[in-house]
Formats: structure tokens, sequence, C-alpha cells
């Protein structure tokens, strides 16, 4: 099995690049399906969910070509609506592929995504938006059927913020005839880059970053270059693992407005921080500060995609933290293998209660999810002794090579393929 092994006790000092984000790419490979030609996005990061995104639009049609961290999608030939089972499965995004081929199409019928298995993950409000388009959406056995020739714009309530749902309701919307109107559309910043990208391809989006977005139906969409993000979560996690290293990072090309929530985390831990233009330097300190209560929530407070990295650190704090998850019900999946390693966490249904102790020990634990799997990478950074992460393949799905990113801050970490 492929695992990650890691030698903790190495203050992390030095600089790091941050690659371009996962959740920014995917939905705006989606994107690409409604544009009849080319779509070409920089700073794509070399990460497996892109592989697998690529390959489902390969599958309906599309030519996809790489070069470097450059993607061109060219959609002008989509000729397959139903897209295969075995690649739909691998990710959550694919399900974006519903509003995209709907409004390109007028049909798609696509099987359940698959993704991270950190909660029941519903596409109920998905649907929803589908519907109030117009749309004639029936559940199979195997996913869903979508079909309407032409969509028409409509008043879509969501009763929570959902990023994916915000994100397929958009792309049904950008060809439906008349105006949409979302209302408690998810604010996160890869809804953002979605929106804006779609404008660059001459949709006529209003409210970006607001909860209520507008959107006026157009009858084509032309080529466009798109400069993807950094990635605030990987950018996060490498803020915590100099936290928990007491190191001196230098993050470049940290997207720092849209992760001030974690870099307020990081502050209240102890750590300083500084930034210079695109740089923001995390300074760890010896003693790390417990934070009484922390709660996830949607964009711009704490973002569930950072809270098992939080937890590990906070597993080494002087003292107790509270954190409540308030996303996903089924995300405290690294507080068994943090125990494990020999940390005090009590869990009562959403909210875990963390007493710092004054040392976590190396032990084989096994990744489960994506940021799970990071976590663990963090929590060996600072264990005694060595640390194995099993199942690290999860966390390729997210981090380009996390093992390098953390080696060139001089940590003693290794990836060591099934066979070694
Ligand atoms: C996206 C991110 C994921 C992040 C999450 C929350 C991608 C590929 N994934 O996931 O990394 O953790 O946002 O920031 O971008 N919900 C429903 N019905 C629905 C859809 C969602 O009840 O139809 C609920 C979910 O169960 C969850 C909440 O809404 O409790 C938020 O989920 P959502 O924002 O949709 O997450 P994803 O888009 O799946």
């Amino acid at each position: 099995m492929e695992r990650i092994e890691v030698e903790g006790g190495e203050r992390l000092l030095g600089e790091v690049v941050i690659h371009g984000s996962k959740n920014a790419v995917l939905p705006i490979m989606a994107a690409a399906v409604l544009n009849k030609g080319m779509t070409v996005i920089h700073n794509c990061p070399v990460i497996a969910d892109v592989e697998y995104m690529s390959d489902i639009l390969r599958n309906i049609g599309c030519l996809v070509t790489r070069d470097g961290d450059t993607i061109a999608i060219d959609a002008y030939n989509i000729d397959n609506t139903e897209p295969k089972e075995s690649l739909f499965t691998k990710l959550r995004a694919s399900v974006l592929l519903m509003g995209a081929l709907l409004g390109r199409c007028g049909e798609a019928v696509i099987p359940y995504p698959g993704g991270c298995k950190i909660g029941m993950r519903p596409i109920d409000l998905h649907i929803l938006a589908l519907k109030t388009l117009g749309a004639d959406v029936k559940e199979l056995d195997y996913g869903i059927s979508a079909r309407r020739i032409k969509l028409s714009g409509n008043v879509i309530t969501f009763s929570k913020r959902s990023v994916g749902a915000t994100q397929n309701a958009v792309l049904a919307a950008v060809y439906a005839e008349g105006t949409t109107i979302i209302k408690n559309a998810a604010t996160e910043p890869e809804v953002t880059s979605l929106l804006k990208c779609l404008n660059g391809m001459g949709a006529k989006i209003n409210g970006i970053g607001t909860d209520t977005v507008k959107i006026t139906g157009v009858k084509s969409l032309h080529d466009v270059v798109y400069e993807v993000e950094s990635d605030r979560i990987v950018a996060g996690t490498y803020v915590f693992a100099a936290a928990i290293t007491g190191g001196n990072v230098a993050l470049r090309k940290a997207p720092f407005d849209r992760m001030r929530s974690t870099v307020y985390r990081a502050l209240q831990l102890g750590c300083g921080v500084r930034q210079y233009k695109d740089t923001l330097v995390i300074e760890g300190s010896t003693r790390i500060k417990p934070i009484d209560y922390v709660r996830t929530r949607t964009y711009p407070g704490f973002p569930t995609d950072m809270q098992s990295q939080l937890m590990s650190v906070l597993a080494l704090a002087d003292g107790k933290s509270v954190i409540r998850e308030e996303i996903f019900e089924n995300r405290f999946t690294a507080v068994k293998e943090l125990v494990s390693m020999g940390a005090d966490i009590r869990i009562e249904n959403n909210t875990a209660e963390v007493t710092g102790v004054t040392a976590l020990k190396g032990t084989t634990v096994t990744a489960s999810d994506l940021r799970q799997g990071a976590a663990l990478v963090i929590a060996g950074l600072a264990a005694d002794g060595k640390t194995i992460i099993l199942n690290s393949a999860y966390i390729n799905r997210g981090y380009v090579d996390i093992c390098k990113d953390l080696k060139g801050l001089g940590a003693k970490i290794r990836w060591l393929k099934a066979d070694e």
C-alpha cells in the first residue's frame, strides 16, 4: 500500500510555493463544457482529481491537453451526455457535469458522484435548482437523469448554502432563457472564481461574491484564458505545519485575502504572521496556545476543510480546546488516529474536546480522506519517532506533492510506493 513515512521533530524552515486550487479548477473544467470552443486554464495543479475530471471530459467528447500547469479543453464536439460510472465515482465535483451538460446539450444522465466520505453529501439542492429551471429530473438507481431542451430562468432559493449546488445552478442557468436569481448562494472563493471565469467566456452574471447571484441567459460563450487562484486549503495546511513544528515558513503565492479565518486561528495558536506582497510568513511559537472554541462555518468562516489539520495542532496545545463541526457530520475521522498517537480527544455529537498533551508518539495511522490524511502528516511532523500514514493516495487528490513541499522545508518525510 502507498504510504508516507515521517520522522517527527524537525522545525520547518524556508519557503514553499502554493499551487493552484483544486476546488477552484474542477468547476471551471466543468464550465468548459458550456463553451463550444477552447478554455485554457493556467495554474492548474497536477493532482489526481484534475486527471479524473480530464478523463470524464474526454469521455463526453472533449479534447483535453496539458502542458505543465496549463490545461486546454476543446469542448466543440460533445457527443456523449451519459458519462461512464467508473469515472464519476472518483470525485465529488463530477456532479457539476449535470448542470453543465444539461445547459449545453439539453440532457444529462450522470452517475452519483464520489469524493471524500465526510458525511451523507446529498444532492437534493442540486436537483432542486435544476427542477426550478424547468428540467425534468429523475433519480435512477445509479444516478440522475435531467432533461429539458431549453431551460427557463427562475428564482432558486436554497435552504442552506452549498458550494456545489450553487455552482451547478449557475452552470445550468448560463444558457437559460431570461433571468435566474439564486438566493442564499454560497460565497466561497471557488464559487466566485467560477463566476468570474464564466463572465470571461461571455456569461452575464452579477452579484459575484454575494449570496444573491443574478444570471441573465446568453445564447453563446466564447474562448477564454483563465488563471486559477492558489489553493487556500493547501496554504492553510502549511500554516498549521509551521505552527505545530514551531517553524518559520514563507508561503509564496498564498491567497491571503481568502484565508483570513485560518490566519486568525494561527494567531490564536500563538504564531507570528507577516505578509509581504504575495508571501505570507508564519512563525510558530514554542508554546502552542489552545483555542477555547472554534466552529466550522461557510465562507468567510473557518473552513471545514481545515478542521482536522487544526485539530492536530491543538492536540499539542497547552490546554483545552473545543472544535465544533457544523458543515459535515462525519468529519472527525482524524480523532481515532490522533488518539492512537497519544492525543486526548473526546467527541460528543459534532463537538470535539481536545486536551493538549505534551507529546505525540509516532505510530502507524490510516488516511481515510484527503484533509484528514494531511492532518495526520501534520501530526507526524511533531510526533516523537516515526509515523507511517497508510492509504496516502488520498492526499494526492488535493496536494501536488506534499512530501516534496515539506521536505523542502526540512521535514524528514518520504513517499513510499506500494512495492517499497
Ligand atoms: C465543497 C468542497 C469541499 C468542502 C465543501 C464545504 C469541492 C469539490 N468540494 O463540497 O471540499 O468541504 O464544499 O466548503 O469543491 N448539502 C445538502 N444538499 C445538497 C448539497 C449539500 O444538504 O444538495 C449539505 C452538505 O451535506 C453539507 C453542506 O450542505 O452539510 C455544505 O456542502 P457543500 O457546500 O455542497 O459541499 P460540496 O460542494 O460537496
